[in-house]
Parts: C-alpha cells; structure tokens; sequence
C-alpha cells in the first residue's frame, strides 16, 4: 500500500466552483514526485488540500491508510507531513534560531532538536552566521533557506515543497535543489514538489503529473515527461 494516497478529490474556494476535478496520485516510500503545470492549474491547490488548508467537496486524502482530509492543519502538521509553502513561512519577527526552535512539533522532532539544527546550518551556513538576528533581516534566498530549514526541524514524513524557486535568482534555486537533494537523500521520506519551471521540478523528481485546469491530463518518469513532445510545446519554460 502507498504511504500517501490523494483520492478523486474535488476542492475548490466556494461552493460554486470547483478548481480541483477529480484529482488522484499516491506517493510511495521515499519516492519523488512533482506536479508541473501552468499558472493557475491547481497546484497550489493541491498542496493546501494536504495541508488541511482548503476542504475537500468530495474525495479523500490517506495518510498511512487513515484519513487526513478530516483533520485540522495542526494536527495534520503533528504526524509529519510539512510543507514549504509558495509565500511566507517563516516569522519576520523571530530570529532564525527562534524560528527554528518553535518547528519542533512533536516528540520525535524536539528528540532530534540539536542534530536537525546542525544540519540545518551546515547546510544554509548564511543562517548560521544570522541566528541571533531577526528573520525579516534575511534576503528572499535566505527566507526560503530558512522556511526549508523550519521544515526540516519538524522531521517530515512526508515534506511538500510549493514552489520554492519562486522570485529567485537562478543561482540561488541552482543552490537549493543541490542542498535539497542531498538532505533527500538523507531523509529517505517521500517528497511532492511543485514548480512553475518544470525543468528543476523534474531534475529532482523520479516521477511527474502534468496538472492542467484542476486534472491530472498526463504522467511518467521525469526522464519521459522531459522528453515529451507535448510537454515541451507546453510547458517547457513556462
Ligand atoms: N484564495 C483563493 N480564492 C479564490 N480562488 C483562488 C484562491 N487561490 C487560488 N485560486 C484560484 O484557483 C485556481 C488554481 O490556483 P492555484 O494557486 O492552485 O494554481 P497554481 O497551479 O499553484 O498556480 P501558480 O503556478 O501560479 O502558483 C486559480 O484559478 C486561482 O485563481
Ligand atoms: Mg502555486
């Protein structure tokens, strides 16, 4: 059985509309998939229906088995499963320590406190060097480092990352997918990636879903999908 499974849900802002129709896909242990699709397709969307953040009309989300789609954010966030959202993330008036001491959510997380924390450093060393100052003295890259790092102290089960290159320089998002893939590594948890750019979604990824006006319309390995013409008149740079 898969770790993760999101089951025909139907989701949207308002009662009249739905924005995701009939969406399903599952993750396996320590599997790598991403959702690429255009401006508006429904990603988002989709990370906020794990997260507890927007309800299901119909549909179900298992973790484990057991139902998530029932829960409240806080609690989906206990069992492990930790997004990296589009914006924000992070608490401007904390310093980076502080916002990395309040990630630790359950036992298994505050048990692991000091490893994570290193690791973390060693791995975003402009952090390090900041961590007695407050987090809105970051830059962009170093606010997405450090949403990336509150995620990693709360020890995901699952982590979800929704566009974390968004407003960064190539450089920096180069950075940040090599720093990820080795922590992936580490982590050995299954990992949901969104991007906008679909080329560093599927450098990452072993697996895509096209996502297209809320439906899945199109899935294979990220070597297929990066060699497909369809996606490549699609959605190739854009
Ligand atoms: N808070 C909201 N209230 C109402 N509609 C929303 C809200 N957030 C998103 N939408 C709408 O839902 C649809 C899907 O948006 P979503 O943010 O999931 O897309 P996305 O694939 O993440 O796009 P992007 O690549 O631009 O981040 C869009 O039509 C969008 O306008
Ligand atoms: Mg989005």
């Amino acid at each position: 059985m898969s770790v993760f499974q999101y089951k025909n849900v139907y989701a949207g802002y308002s009662k009249e509309m739905d924005v995701l129709h009939g969406i399903s896909f599952s993750l396996e242990e320590d599997s790598r998939i991403a959702l690429i699709g255009a401006n508006g397709a429904g990603k988002s969307t989709i990370m906020k229906t794990i997260s507890g953040l927007v309800p299901l009309r119909e549909g179900e989300i298992l973790y484990q088995g057991e139902r998530i789609d029932t829960l409240w954010p806080h609690e989906i966030v206990r069992k492990g499963i930790i997004q990296v959202p589009e914006e924000g993330g992070t608490f401007p008036n904390l310093t980076i320590e502080e916002n990395l001491n309040i990630s630790c959510i359950n036992k298994k997380a505050k048990s692991h406190f000091e490893a994570n924390r290193d690791m973390v450093y060693d791995m975003f060393a402009p952090l390090k060097e900041k961590r007695h100052m407050m987090a809105d003295s970051l830059s962009g890259g170093q606010r997405k480092m450090l949403s990336i790092g509150k995620a990693i102290m709360g020890e995901p089960e699952i982590l979800l990352l929704d566009d974390i290159s968004m407003g960064l320089a190539p450089k920096v998002v180069e950075d940040l997918y090599r720093q990820l893939k080795e922590l992936v590594n580490h982590l050995k948890k299954p990992v949901l990636v969104v991007e906008q750019i679909m080329e560093i979604a599927l450098q990452f990824a072993d697996y895509g879903h096209v996502v297209q006006q809320g439906r899945i319309v199109l899935s294979g390995t990220s070597e297929e999908l990066l060699n497909s013409e369809e996606v490549k008149r699609s959605y190739i740079g854009g």
